[in-house]
């Protein structure tokens, strides 16, 4: 990767791992105006100001960067290829607006999931302009295919996962659950209120991506794959990691440095599960 590529993509995982930090922190609303802070782009630093603020910054240098990528995509791709860093421009914009709405309805819980979603996103599109800079590379990258289906079903939970994490932890269903293997004292709580049910569903689907992630690398090495295997390998230990992290996250009683982990865990498997559809769809 280029250093516009490599600037892009590190600033953008600063951006998405400092933005959690900040509502874990219980910074969200410290500049309780947009785009401004107490209607100034210098405004005095406090602790707070300076993890909010700083958020918006660093999301304005992404822009930036985003800008000079996009615009160097938009000349090297071809044909229906340029619709790709346009969506993704499209999507940076929405990201930008849904920023102020989220600050303007006071972190209200299906504006921030939506927010997290699309930030997935804009990184998962900025992934693939980053590891695919020109057109013939680009068209090596496949995403639909029947070939591929078990890898785009694995993808398509794995991101339904991240939304689920965010839903869950915007509801703050993060500790309807306190306790670990058990949910206050049972395997399956007699009442399910919302937020326990939340919070239980994650930690499920968690179990299914891991058991999922074994299915592959099992189908892997007998059709001796070795790249996709050695790819799998690499997939499942990280969702086992991400499973102890998961629970760690719980006992820690949401340690805001044990969840800025556990998503930056979260972006590495979903840009692993990328690669593993693009991979398979290669031959075709
Ligand atoms: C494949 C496995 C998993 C993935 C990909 C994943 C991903 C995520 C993501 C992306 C978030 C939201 C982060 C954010 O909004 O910034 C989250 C939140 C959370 N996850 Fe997971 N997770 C997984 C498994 C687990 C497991 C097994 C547990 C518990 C045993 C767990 C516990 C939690 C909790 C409690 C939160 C909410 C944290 C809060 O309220 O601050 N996760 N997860």
């Amino acid at each position: 990767m280029g250093k516009l590529e490599k600037l892009t993509l590190g600033s953008l995982f600063i951006l998405l791992i400092w933005g959690n930090m900040v509502s874990g922190l219980g910074h969200g609303l410290a500049c309780p105006d947009w785009p401004l802070c107490f209607g100034q782009f210098f405004p005095d630093i406090n602790f707070p100001i300076f993890m909010e603020h700083g958020h918006r910054i660093m999301g304005l240098i992404v822009s930036i960067f985003f800008f000079f990528l996009a615009k160097n995509r938009i000349k090297n791709y071809v044909g229906k290829q340029k619709f790709l860093p346009i969506f993704a421009a499209l999507l940076l914009t929405t990201q930008i607006i849904l920023g102020g709405l989220v600050v303007i309805f006071q972190l209200e819980t299906n504006l921030t999931t939506f927010h997290f979603g699309n930030a997935i996103l804009i990184f998962l599109l900025i992934y693939t302009m980053c590891k695919y800079p020109t057109s013939s590379e680009l068209s090596s990258a496949k995403f639909f295919s029947s070939k591929a289906k078990k890898y785009i079903i694995f993808f398509l939970i794995i991101y339904f996962q991240l939304v689920l994490g965010a839903y869950t932890r915007h509801s703050n269903a993060g500790l309807a659950c306190p306790d670990f293997p058990t949910c206050l004292g049972y395997w399956i709580p007699p009442y399910l209120s919302e937020t326990v049910f939340l919070h239980l569903l994650h930690r499920f689907s968690g179990v299914l991506i891991f058991l999922y992630a074994l299915f592959l690398l099992l189908i892997t090495y007998r059709q001796n794959i070795k790249d996709q295997f050695k790819r799998i390998g690499r997939l499942t230990l990280l969702v086992g990691v991400q499973i102890a992290l998961g629970i760690y996250v719980v006992v820690s009683k949401l340690a805001f440095s044990m969840t800025a982990i556990h998503l930056l865990v979260a972006l590495l498997i979903i840009m692993i599960a990328l690669d593993a559809v693009f991979d398979e769809n290669k031959t075709i």
